[in-house]
């Protein structure tokens, strides 16, 4: 088979190594792809938005299969797309994406399909907003409807925090993903990230993760897109149970709405005292809940992605390892907020030759025979062993083993887990 991969950060560096692994791979392009991915595949220059140069690149190439990474160009419509010019693709259709890209859309279709989600209120206007969180003292979550890479939520203690928040959102800061606010409950507990690969002919669950969103140890500071994961999560059999349930609603409400979604749900959980709640979807794989999971899959990922594309999963059953898996994210100081880019990243030969770890790339660039720093989060850190503590040492092992100037990371990844 001959692949395209979309996407540029560390989640699909985890999916190009794990398609390369697949004898069925013939040949494996990456558009935009990253300084890591470099050594997985041929890097493409194509702008993955642009659907008219991805067909055409594709039909030059009589390329088998595309597999769309972020959601952006899937909220865009470039899996219509692809498909309509007769491409086989794996990323849900513009109509599903809208699971991840309008939190109403997802609100609304939660509430069709009888969902437990957060109690919320939608405003398209400040007014109603600020009277909507004078009636609800206490914490509320401030969310912008549209797609703000991880940032557009605002999780508040306080009601001023809410008050400034919905400022914020309506003063433009977003674009147009922050035409219309959500409100929401604050709901306490746990997260899990329930992901399931899914087509018309049913879905599969992938091994459960648990990230870590916030910037600082002890789950304090700014939201990001994810510092660390740990693989499997530590959930009851009731919850496993009750997530899956609400996995198969989702499912059956996508064939009800008639909503053509073969790719990747992201069911992001709240584990409540009254049972799991869901905070969000996703409608693509997570970062960095993809460089945990995958290396857990015994199974061909590349075969996967193909049955997926084609509705044919439910001929495509999934071996899961009972190995354990953790994952630490090195961001650049300043993260989430502004960094500095090109510091020299020195030491990422030495961490992969640490039993069972394999760092992939995320915000990085070779330049002049260096590997420099090009992003917020630059490198996940992950290791695969017989146990989640072991893992933990692991990838701490070759976490300190690399070096850049204003490393920064978490040391308490897994501490609900970990002692
Ligand atoms: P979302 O993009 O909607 O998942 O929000 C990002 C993160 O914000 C989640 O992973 C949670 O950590 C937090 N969050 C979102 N909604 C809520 C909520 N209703 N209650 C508590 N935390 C939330
Ligand atoms: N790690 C959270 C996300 O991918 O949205």
């Amino acid at each position: 088979m001959k692949v395209l991969l979309l996407g540029s950060g560390g989640r699909e560096h985890a999916l190009a190594h794990a398609i390369k692994k697949s004898p069925k791979l013939s040949e494996l392009y990456i558009a935009p792809g990253n300084s890591g991915m470099a050594l997985e595949g041929s890097l493409v220059d194509l702008d993955i938005l642009d659907s008219h140069a991805l067909i055409h690149f594709a039909q030059e190439k009589a390329i088998d299969l595309v597999v769309i990474g972020p959601e952006a160009p899937l909220v865009a419509g470039v899996a219509d797309d692809l498909r309509a010019a007769g491409i086989a693709c794996f990323g849900p259709s513009k109509k599903g994406a809208q699971l991840e890209g309008s939190k109403k859309f997802a609100k609304e279709f939660m509430a069709d399909c009888g969902i437990p989600t957060a109690a919320y209120g939608a405003f398209c206007e400040a007014n109603p907003a600020h009277d909507f969180i004078d009636k609800h003292p206490g914490a509320l979550v401030v969310k912008a409807d549209g797609l703000a890479t991880g940032k557009g939520v605002y999780v508040c203690s306080k009601s001023q925090e809410a008050h400034d928040a919905v400022d914020e959102i309506f003063s433009g800061k977003f674009g147009s993903a922050g035409k219309e606010i959500i409100i929401e409950e604050f709901l306490e507990g746990r997260e899990c990230s329930f992901l399931v690969l899914r087509d018309e002919s049913g879905f599969r669950t992938l091994p459960l993760s648990q990230d870590h969103k916030k910037i600082g140890e002890g789950d304090t500071g700014p939201n990001t897109g994810g510092m660390g994961v740990y693989s499997p999560s530590d959930v009851s059999d009731k919850e496993y149970q009750e997530m899956f349930d609400i996995a198969q609603q989702t499912h059956q409400g996508l064939i009800d709405k008639h909503i053509d979604f073969r790719g990747v749900i992201y069911l992001g959980f709240m584990l409540c005292e009254d049972g799991p709640k869901v905070l969000e979807y996703n409608a693509r794989f997570g970062d960095p809940e993809t460089q945990a999971i995958l290396p857990r899959i015994d199974s061909d990922v590349l075969e996967h992605l193909s049955a997926v594309a084609h509705n044919n999963l439910s001929e495509s059953p999934l071996q899961v390892s009972k190995d354990a898996s953790f994952c630490v994210i090195l961001a650049s100081k300043g993260y989430p907020g502004s960094y500095e880019k090109g510091k020299e990243i020195t030491g990422i030969d030495e961490a992969n030759k640490v039993e069972g770890v394999y760092v992939y790339h995320a915000g990085t660039k070779r330049e002049d025979q260096k590997l420099l720093t090009n992003g917020g989060r630059v490198l996940a850190v992950c290791a695969k062993a017989s146990n989640l503590s072991k893992a933990a040492d692991k990838a701490y092992e070759a976490v300190e083993l690399i070096d850049f100037e204003g490393k920064y990371y978490r040391r308490d990844i897994g501490y609900q887990v970990l002692k």
